[in-house]
């Protein structure tokens, strides 16, 4: 790593903390200057953050505060309730992760979060940038956490020309440079808006950006260009049959998903396995198409028409209880593309 100045580091620091004091964007889960943060909200949102957009959050935070005040609260509360109300965030796993960090909390920290990186890291669901992030704005510890956004600023910044992934390390340590000891909190979460509202992926703010003239990307007008990414390979691609079964008293088949792995424990319509090849029975009627983290999934839509043998793993639901109960969106949009009229494509 080139040898970057104390000076330089400083003085861009001071200038973007100059930017988010006026700036910034005022979350629901940011705490006003001069009040202390709450752990708990700043768990709670750095969570739901976690592969979803701000706006999207937004609501779901404020209900789930609404819901449960407090960690005791959310401790206290069934799986179950907390999986309803998560509904739609996506990547479901962050539900029940929280459910057991709550309770670990609870049990072995007497309620209170701890505050140091080590020992976030160690609670279920919290990977090295959410400990940060919560050790730096919750607890003002001095550490830069190191998201998208901060991977995409530093390549910038720095004019750094390797690609991603593999840069990661190399910009981490540059993010690493800023850490320090006043107003770690606000840094973060500077470096994050700055990111998300100036230094943006495709088109960059430039000539509003607070440190513009620090930037070297900038200065070789290569900004379009960072962060090089390195070409990705082509998603996997993975087929299904759903089989829709509705009752006499418009109940719909559903089963629940085994309690570990991809949508864990949420209930589904009945599928076939996934599989990497379109089955050779491959329906037509519907197509019902869902991206996941690694893979997209396309399900071809089976209306079952009585006389069936109802599976002996489904159950009914009726169709007009279906907000009781922690569907995943996949599930949510099987059950659309069924109920809606024929020859419309889901
Ligand atoms: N993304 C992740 N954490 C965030 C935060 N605290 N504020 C805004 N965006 C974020």
């Amino acid at each position: 790593m080139p040898i970057i100045q104390p000076s330089f580091l400083l003085h861009l620091r001071h200038q973007l903390l100059q930017w988010y004091d006026v700036a910034g964007r005022r979350l629901p889960w940011r705490s006003q200057p001069g009040e202390i943060p709450d752990p708990y909200s700043v768990w709670l949102s750095e969570i739901m953050l976690q592969q979803t957009t701000v706006a999207t959050v937004i609501p779901y935070f404020q209900k789930f505060k609404r819901l449960w005040p407090t960690l005791i609260d959310f401790a206290d509360a069934s799986l179950e309730d907390i999986q309803v109300v998560w509904q739609g965030l996506g990547y479901y796993a962050r539900a029940r992760h929280m459910h057991r960090c709550a309770i670990t909390i609870r049990q072995e920290y007497k309620g209170l979060f701890p505050q140091h990186v080590d020992h976030l890291q160690r609670l279920p669901g919290i990977g090295p940038y959410t400990a940060a992030a919560i050790a730096a704005i919750a607890f003002n510890q001095p550490v830069v956490p190191v998201d998208g956004n901060v991977l995409r600023v530093m390549a910038r910044l720095f004019a750094i020309k390797e690609p991603l992934p593999h840069a990661k390390v190399q910009l981490a340590a540059h993010a690493q440079l800023f850490a320090n000891e006043e107003r770690p909190g606000d840094f973060a979460q500077a470096l994050m808006d700055l990111g998300a509202t100036i230094c943006k992926p495709r088109h960059p703010l430039c000539s509003m950006c607070p440190v513009h003239t620090f930037c070297q990307g900038a200065q070789m007008g290569q900004v379009h260009n960072l962060p090089f990414k390195a070409p990705r390979p082509p998603r996997p691609q993975k087929y299904a049959e759903a089989y829709f079964f509705v009752n006499e008293q418009q109940a719909v088949g559903l089963r629940r998903r085994p309690e570990k792995g991809l949508l864990a424990g949420l209930l589904e319509v009945p599928t076939s396995s996934w599989e990497d090849h379109k089955p050779a029975s491959f329906s037509t009627l519907k197509q019902i198409r869902h991206s996941f983290t690694h893979f997209d999934l396309t399900v071809g839509l089976v209306y079952i028409q009585p006389p069936y043998i109802f599976p002996t793993d489904c159950f009914w639901v009726p169709l007009n209880r279906l907000e009781q109960y922690p569907l995943p969106v996949l599930t949510r949009k099987i059950i659309e593309a069924a109920l809606s009229p024929l020859n419309k494509k889901a």
